[in-house]
């Protein structure tokens, strides 16, 4: 371990978990609050869990206590003590009432954890372990309580006061001040307590429960943001039927509440009955919010809803169970979204964000398994791996258990944990009983880290006909776990006969064993292997299929998923060989576009997934070593190629996409997407006048999704054009903080040989600031996401990211460890990137005062 100015962050097993010693049954919480000093005065009713002699240890983060009472009686200094901030009370008894009282500072809160102020806001967030940081309390997932809040505000600063549960009284207070009270009769633990104080207006609408139960529902913003919640109130109110349509699970209390902050870590928060959110995942209207963004909203207000049943009734028993509500709860937000919209499109999408961030992850220092063996801080165990990968292991118990018996897990889990703080392995038990099916072998999806490799070959033999397909499986060493065992990997496939192209049937091969032969009857002529369906497994295939074979499948697959995985694929091929150096052939790649952009049977969306090139970081990770400059420098002579030899086609579809008027319906969204991709080809063509067709869908626009994108192609470039337009935009829009989040994104995402430049001059600009996680995300996360740029052989791209890492690091270590992983890619890429990547990471290290949080990242990057 590197130096870091104190001692070594402890690290927390998963095989060290202990029953907690006390229980608290009954919460009651009395806040006085204030932006500068919030009194805090905590009634805990605690029992003794078990015979032991332990004392009562409260955990406390930066907390001092005022007062101690026990049983109504004050206690001495000497009745308790102090130990890492947690606070320690011996206790005679099995059961008694414990009091403490609290001073904190909300307003100097820049941690964002506990409570903290966020415009003219009081708000929460206690997940993981921010409670601590707002009372003496034992800060863990398996101690669960009912809560009484009761809350004194002054009235003009703070007439709303909104905590868990239902309100059961308020009343007016001395001094201008108010009161309210709020009883959450569902036991708790104390991640999903949540307060807010403000001044905030609502949009107030209401459902009828399967059983006739009316709910109150709110979504509480600023008042001029109003006009902006109607997307969120529809996704809260299809998700509320979703689940009681596809799981059968119905919402339990009388009101349910969502506020938006401007200042939040990430992007919500699945409080009981409160949700509290990032404002871009409620605020959408057509002049703001991109389509992109319309799904995020419905895509995260439907997952925080969800996880009243995944992850409130049934919680988590320790943090290492995250993926027991996160992954399922991700699997639950992907369907519903699925069945508002494409099924073909989101799982496209879904494939895309798990590629990118989620194999990245499992390839690199950072590798765990979706429940985790240790950490030093939980924080930072909210990954792609836990989250999507998570996802994905629920998909595939889903798919080899079909629909009923998947259905029938789902309720023996909910029934039989309801209230309770539950594994993963109660899961997959119950997924057993309740499925008939045993997952013996599938329980290592849970145990080992690492994306598994799955090598398929097919050999034909004229003679009998048969199809022979011999699949290998290997599961890369990752940290802590040099060998693997082989998974099960559930494999949708066809084989397509190329005499009738088509195929008689798909088939579910299961791969448990590290090589297996499977043998298919009855085919004149070698088959075409359509493999991984649907992407049904987590996996890499390797497989070599010629491009005459991709082109046949990326033209006549009827799974939408292996169609566009077999465009992609053709792309790939090309791209990677003109990095090697390799003759390509760019033809059969250009006419599989002009195929599928012309097919009138294909959904418009779906043709814009399809015929877009793959990214340069998913091309990166294609490689052994990545060569940033090769790929970009591929990629780029590949897009102008396609947009020369199309061009009458790119104009077409521009020209016929535009729209009379927005509409959020899928055929308009599917327009401007491929409206989108069309202009990004036209302008890589060269054509004289692309910039200016580029201008004017930017300036014409009555939608976000064309604006933001013709900006987009246009920062791209060296057009007069460019500069016109992030003017224009700046301007309409700087005092709107998500759309200015917009204008930094774009332009520390384009590929512009200067970004590296561009992201040092933005980081100084007036409307940037470290206080806010959305800015900083919007302009160092993109700029870190951008390949090409990062990557900058000068290594100013890792100098930046390093220097916004160690300054964000004293405000908000949270945010701040979130930007370290892609420093810790130095292995992927040559000697003197390498060096200077690992040269930031030990400069991080050595930074006096550094937080666990971006210790944990910085130092396991360096290994
Ligand atoms: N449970 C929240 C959600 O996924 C996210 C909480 C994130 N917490 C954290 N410490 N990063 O809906
Ligand atoms: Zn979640």
């Amino acid at each position: 371990m590197q130096s870091t100015g104190g001692a070594a962050p402890a690290i927390i097993r998963r095989s060290d978990y202990r029953a907690p010693d006390w229980l608290v049954p009954d919460l009651a919480l009395d806040f006085d609050l204030d932006a500068a000093h919030t009194r805090v005065h905590a009634t805990l009713s605690v029992a003794r869990n078990g015979a032991h002699g332990r004392p009562l240890r409260l955990d406390g983060d930066g907390l001092v206590p005022l007062l101690v009472r026990v049983d109504g009686q004050e206690l001495t200094p000497e009745g308790w003590s102090m130990e890492g901030g947690a606070l320690i009370i011996p206790l005679t008894g099995d059961a008694h009432s414990v009091e403490t009282l609290v001073d904190i500072a909300p307003a100097s809160n820049s941690k964002l954890m506990g409570l903290y102020a966020s415009g003219g806001l009081l708000c929460t967030q206690c997940e993981a372990e921010g409670f601590r940081r707002i009372t003496f309390f034992p800060d863990r997932p398996d101690v669960l309580s009912r809560y009484h809040v009761r809350m004194t505000a002054d009235k003009a600063l703070y007439p709303v006061l909104l905590s868990n549960g239902d309100p059961v009284g308020q009343g007016e207070g001395a001094d201008g001040r108010h009161w309210a009270e709020w009883r959450d009769p569902f036991p708790k633990p104390c991640y999903l307590f949540a307060l807010v104080a403000g001044d905030l207006a609502c949009n107030a609408d209401s459902f009828v429960t399967m059983s006739g139960r009316e709910v109150r529902l709110g979504i509480w913003v600023c008042e001029a943001d109003l006009p902006r919640t109607a997307h969120a109130m529809k996704a809260l109110k299809d998700s509320m039927a979703w689940d009681e349509r596809v799981y059968g699970r119905e919402y339990d209390l009388d009101v349910f509440n969502i506020v938006a902050v401007a200042d939040f870590n990430f992007g919500a928060m699945e409080n009981k009955g409160l949700n509290i959110f990032n404002s871009r995942y409620i605020l959408a209207d057509p002049e703001t919010a991109t389509d992109m963004d319309y799904d995020g909203v419905e895509g995260v207000v439907a997952h925080e809803y969800f996880h009243n049943w995944s992850g409130n009734r049934v919680t988590c028993r320790d943090w290492f169970q995250l993926s027991l509500k996160e992954g399922f709860t991700v699997f639950r937000d992907q369907n519903f979204s699925a069945d508002m919209g494409s099924h073909a499109v989101k799982r496209i999408e879904d494939v895309r964000i798990l590629r990118a961030a989620q194999f990245q992850e499992d390839a690199g220092p950072l590798a765990h398994p979706i429940r985790p063996e240790s950490y030093m801080e939980i924080s930072n165990f909210y990954t792609s791996t836990v989250y999507n990968k998570g996802a994905e292991i629920i998909r595939m118990m889903a798919l080899m258990l079909g629909p009923e018996r998947f259905r029938a897990g789902a309720d023996l889990y909910f029934d039989r944990h309801d209230g309770q703080a539950a594994t993963c392995e109660d899961f997959v038990r119950a997924m057993e009983e309740g499925g008939a099916i045993d997952l013996t072998q599938f329980r290592r999806w849970y145990e080992q880290a690492g994306t598994p490799r799955v090598a398929a070959r097919l050999a034909h033999d004229p003679v009998t006909g048969a199809a022979t397909l011999t699949l290998a499986q290997a599961v890369p060493p990752t940290p802590g776990q040099p060998d693997k065992q082989p998974m099960v990997i559930p494999l949708r496939t066809a084989l397509f006969d190329p005499a009738t192209g088509s195929h008689s049937g798909e088939q579910l091969l299961m791969l448990t064993q590290a090589e297996q032969s499977f043998t298919f009857e009855g085919f004149a002529q070698s088959p075409l292997l359509s493999i991984n369906r649907g992407f049904s497994s987590p996996v890499i295939i390797e497989s070599e299929r010629s491009q005459a074979d991709l082109a046949f499948l990326s033209a006549h697959d009827d799974d939408p998923f292996a169609r566009y995985e077999a465009m992609q694929q053709l792309m790939v091929n090309v791209l990677v060989g003109t990095v090697a150096g390799q003759p390509v052939d760019e033809s059969t790649v250009i006419a599989a576009i002009r195929q599928t952009a012309t097919n009138p049977a294909l959904d418009p969306a779906f043709i814009a997934e399809a015929i877009r090139l793959p990214a340069e970081a998913y091309l990166g990770d294609q490689m052994a070593m990545v060569d940033p400059d090769a790929i970009h420098a591929a990629r780029d002579a590949l897009q102008q190629r396609i947009g020369v030899e199309l061009e009458p086609l790119w104009r077409d579809i521009h020209a016929r996409t535009q729209a009379n008027g927005f509409a959020l319906s899928p055929a308009a969204k599917g327009a401007r997407a491929l409206r989108n991709v069309a202009l990004t080809y036209l302008v890589a063509s060269g054509a004289e006048d692309g910039p200016a067709i580029a201008f004017t869908q930017f300036d014409r626009a009555d939608n976000m999704t064309e604006r933001q994108s013709a900006l987009a192609t246009l920062a791209s470039g060296r057009s007069n054009e460019r500069e016109a337009a992030l003017d224009i935009f700046y301007h309409r829009y700087s005092d709107d903080p998500l759309v200015l989040d917009k204008w930094f994104q774009t332009q520390a995402l384009a590929f512009h040989p200067d970004t590296v430049d561009l992201v040092e001059e933005l980081g100084r600009h007036k409307a940037f600031t470290l206080s806010n996680p959305n800015r900083v995300r919007a302009l160092y996360g993109a700029f870190a996401a951008n390949q090409w740029a990062f990557h900058h052989a000068s290594g100013k791209g890792y100098r930046l990211v390093a220097d916004c890492i160690m300054a964000l690091d004293r405000l908000n270590p949270q945010t701040a460890a979130r930007l370290a992983p892609p420093l810790g890619r130095w292995k992927r890429f040559d000697a003197s990137r390498a060096a200077m990547m690992r040269a930031e990471l030990e400069r991080i290290l050595a930074q006096p005062g550094l937080s666990k949080d971006v210790t944990e990242q910085a130092s396991k990057s360096l290994e």
